[in-house]
């Protein structure tokens, strides 16, 4: 399709990103894509092939690998593959988590997410999210958004998240993670964390999924 619609959700971790994403891109019969599951994707890569061991990254060796890599959406069902592999749940432990901010500040894997995402094949448009959507990947984009809420509340959110997967994880381990998190993605160098210009931010720390939806969808009308 030449000039599909985009949306993008830029914004902190945690903040109902990916909740919200698909149900808007659902509701419109969009493609919707997680761009942080990519960035979790190459970190299990290379957590499972000894590229990247206690904090300290083999630059040479996930190169080489990302040169022989790619992702691909099927656009029938949403599902994300890397390499012939669907994407699932491994991506999301608390290993990966705690990994993924130092991978995704890489150069290479910056431009080699940036490549795979912009040759994306769409139907009809595409509700995108993540760091640097709106002001990176796509600046053009139709509409953009960008999320915050308060930390309690992503805690929260989190734990709750992970307790439903049936890991147990302490509050102030989740804490921890998310302000490191942030940290990292708004203090690198390349394509840091930042509300989009021409954005319209949300705070979503009292509001309901059915209430951010809501006004999302009276926003795009
Ligand atoms: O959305 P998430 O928490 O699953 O993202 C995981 C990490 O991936 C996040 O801490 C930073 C990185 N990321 C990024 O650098 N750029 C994006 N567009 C999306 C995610």
């Amino acid at each position: 399709m030449s000039n599909p619609i985009i949306i993008t959700i830029d914004g902190f971790a945690s903040t109902g990103k990916s909740t919200i994403a698909k149900k808007i891109s659902s509701h419109l019969k969009y493609n919707y894509v997680d761009t942080g599951s990519i960035y979790r994707a190459i970190t299990l890569l290379s957590i499972k092939n000894g590229f990247l061991e206690s904090g300290s990254i083999n630059l040479d060796l996930l190169k080489n690998s990302l040169d022989e890599s790619s992702f691909f959406l099927n656009s029938e069902t949403n599902k994300l593959y890397f390499n012939q592999s669907q994407l699932d749940d491994e991506i999301r432990s608390y290993e990966v988590s705690e990994s993924v901010s130092l991978i995704a500040k890489i150069s290479f894997v910056r431009s080699f997410v940036l490549e795979q995402l912009r040759s994306l094949k769409i139907s009809k448009g595409l509700v995108i999210e993540g760091r640097d959507i709106g002001s990176v990947v796509f600046p053009n984009a139709n509409f953009k958004f960008f999320f915050n809420a308060s930390i309690e509340t992503r805690v929260d959110r989190r734990w709750n998240e992970m307790i439903k997967k049936g890991i147990k994880i302490s509050k102030n381990k989740i804490k921890e993670n998310i302000i490191t998190r942030d940290r990292t993605d708004e203090k690198r160098k390349l394509s840091p964390l930042i509300i989009p210009k021409d954005s319209i931010q949300i705070d979503t720390s009292n509001l309901t999924i059915e209430k951010v939806f809501d006004k999302i969808i009276e926003l795009l009308n």
